[in-house]
């Protein structure tokens, strides 16, 4: 059993290294998160929305606007209201990002 103690050893040693290297990833993924998904819900707005939204002529709220109003009212309006054929094709979580963008 001479051999046994330093496996063990060795075992510890990567379960540690693996730890912390699970630690920074978990430390660093909301980060990375969020501003994939920033700059997602930006582009879909510039893509999709900006066109109408940013003209300043049509009765169209701008970003500013659009920013101020409940989540849920976004959503809505994208999903079942007047901005349903414009968002058509859009995932929940995807018109969850334009509301950050
Ligand atoms: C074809 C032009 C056009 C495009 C493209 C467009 N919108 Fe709109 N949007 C409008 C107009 C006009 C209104 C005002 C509608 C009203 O007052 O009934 C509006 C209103 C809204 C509102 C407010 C709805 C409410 O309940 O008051 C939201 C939120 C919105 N748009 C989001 C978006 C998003 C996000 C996109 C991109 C996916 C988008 N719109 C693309 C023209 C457009």
């Amino acid at each position: 059993m001479a051999g046994h103690g330093s496996a063990l050893g060795k075992l510890r040693l990567l379960y540690s290294i693996f730890a912390a290297f699970v630690l920074a990833l978990l430390a660093a993924a909301p980060a990375l998160a969020q501003s994939t998904a920033r700059a997602d819900g930006e582009t879909l707005y510039r893509e999709r929305c900006v066109g109408c939204h940013e003209a300043g002529s049509s009765r169209a709220p701008d970003l500013a606007t659009l920013r101020q109003m409940a989540p849920d009212r976004v959503l809505s309006a994208l999903r079942s209201g007047s901005m349903s054929t414009q968002s058509e094709g859009f995932s929940t979580a995807q018109l969850k990002r334009t509301r950050s963008a």
